[in-house]
């Protein structure tokens, strides 16, 4: 096999020798993890997917069927542009850098591995998703979410062995000696240790952690250091399809069981109770805030400055690419109470991005209440306070109520179990998970998708089991 066939991309990866044996080096470890650690029991099924073959807008979205470990992985940029310049912060205006500037290499570095290091974990969570899945559209839609995160570790391993050495190389090796949720070698954030073994779960985590994923990569995706922001732009339209997976799964969960709720009482007609899918929003919208670090932060401040962590949509939404002289608001909890301070703009950054997340978020909800209203009944989903549950920043640490309002923590564990999913709760969504393999039927807990998948129909053998 040439190097192409084994290793899809458009880096010229045949004209760096180094790289080159550093991926190759790699690769096999690769696959290794990915026949261990991805979907349990379908690594030899066709499944209908869609493959990156080049970045062109033909190129990138090959459909057909594949066995999983027979995906083209490889590496794909977006096209470089011609005299990229530097978005955002004291060199803006300037060049953009080729190489890691030398004073920002371990930070940089902590963001690749922190970012690489949620897309194994992620295929580590769904592993036996398959076994349970509502359909064959869903199942084949769960292992399309897991190819592509593969592909994404590509990416990021890409950068490391690429821009990082020796610190990097080894690195490359540690994204696939972690495990999620394994007490000895945890993944890195926590929200990637969480147990993803329900499709409710997947659904949730596919809407609100991804696209926290689509948040983090959209302000990488105008970064001053040129290889990452092609890195990450590409990355950006394939999980455009994750988080629709997870809009619409939850639409669909939402739609069915108000089409229960008309006929008598959810539970015993094998639904799923709007109040477990709001705990379950409670949940994943809470620990996907987390994910976007503190509220107030140096960090967020010095990458900035450096032009390599932008805002979201810098370009498009702000004329003042300096943020030097604006003051952002900010509620922190100070003698037992909630106050304002105001902080400097981009000590803010984590905080403002996390904004522009809710209010993507928010755009979910609407939707799934408007499903709710089509089909006649009058409850409403709703996203909690961001301040409620959290652990990381201004508010780990306190407890608040789905309102925000601070609380003592005796209050919190009096209604913890109606505002967070209990043991039982998750015990019986997992009740009703039973495999639907034939081709057209789904599961009685979630009504079907509108439409299917790139012009086939809902009946479409998606997966050749
Ligand atoms: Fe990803
Ligand atoms: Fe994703």
């Amino acid at each position: 096999m040439n190097l192409y066939d084994r290793i899809p991309n458009n880096v010229n990866l045949s004209e760096d020798k180094k790289l080159q044996r550093a991926l190759e080096k790699w690769l096999p470890n690769y696959l290794d993890w990915w026949r261990e650690m991805g979907p349990d029991g379908f690594q030899e099924k066709d499944v209908w997917l869609r493959t990156a073959i080049d970045v062109g807008s033909e190129g990138w979205a090959h459909f057909d069927y594949v066995k999983m470990p027979e995906y083209r992985w490889g590496i794909f940029l977006e096209p470089a542009q011609p005299d990229a310049k530097v978005g955002f912060g004291d060199n803006h205006g300037r060049p953009v850098y080729q190489e890691v500037p030398g004073e920002f290499r371990n930070a940089l570095r902590r963001i690749i591995v922190t970012q690489g290091d949620t897309e194994p974990a992620s295929v580590e969570q769904q592993r036996q998703l398959g076994k349970t899945c509502p359909s064959l559209y869903d199942l084949r839609n769960l292992f399309q979410v897991n190819v592509e995160e593969g592909r994404h570790l590509w990416a990021m391993v890409y950068l490391l062995h690429g821009y990082f050495g020796r610190d990097g190389r080894d690195e490359a090796d540690d994204l696939l000696q972690r495990r999620s949720g394994n007490p000895d070698k945890p993944r890195i954030l926590e929200a990637f240790n969480q147990p993803c073994d329900d499709w409710l779960n997947f659904f949730a985590f596919t809407m609100f952690t991804e696209r926290d994923g689509k948040y983090q990569l959209s302000a990488l995706a105008e970064s001053g250091f040129e290889p990452l922001a092609r890195t990450c732009k590409f990355m950006l339209t394939e999980e455009a399809h994750h988080m629709f997976v997870g809009d619409t799964g939850l639409g669909r969960v939402c739609r069915r069981t108000a089409q229960l709720m008309k006929e008598g009482d959810v539970r015993e007609l094998g639904g799923i109770p709007l109040e477990i899918i709001q705990k379950y929003i409670n949940f994943w919208f809470s620990y996907s805030l987390d994910l976007f670090g503190g509220e107030i932060s140096s960090n967020s401040a010095d990458f900035f400055a450096a032009g390599l962590k932008g805002r979201y949509k810098e370009q498009d939404q702000y004329t003042d690419h300096l943020a030097t002289n604006e003051t952002f608001t900010m509620t922190v909890v100070e003698d037992g109470g909630l106050k304002t301070r105001e902080v400097g703009l981009r000590n803010a950054l984590n905080e403002v991005l996390r904004g522009e997340y809710v209010k993507d978020c928010e755009k979910g909800l609407a939707r799934w209440n408007k499903v709710l209203a089509e089909e006649g009944v009058s409850e409403r989903l709703f996203l909690p306070h961001p301040r409620f549950h959290r652990h990381v920043g201004e508010y780990a640490g306190h407890t608040f109520d789905l309102q925000g309002n601070l609380i003592s923590p005796a209050e919190f564990e009096q209604h913890k179990s109606e505002w967070l999913p209990t043991l039982e709760d998750r015990e019986y969504v997992r009740s009703l998970m039973h495999p639907v393999y034939e081709v057209g039927k789904i599961a009685n807990w979630i009504a079907p998708p509108a439409a299917g998948i790139k012009g086939k129909p809902f009946e479409f053998e998606y997966v050749r089991l």
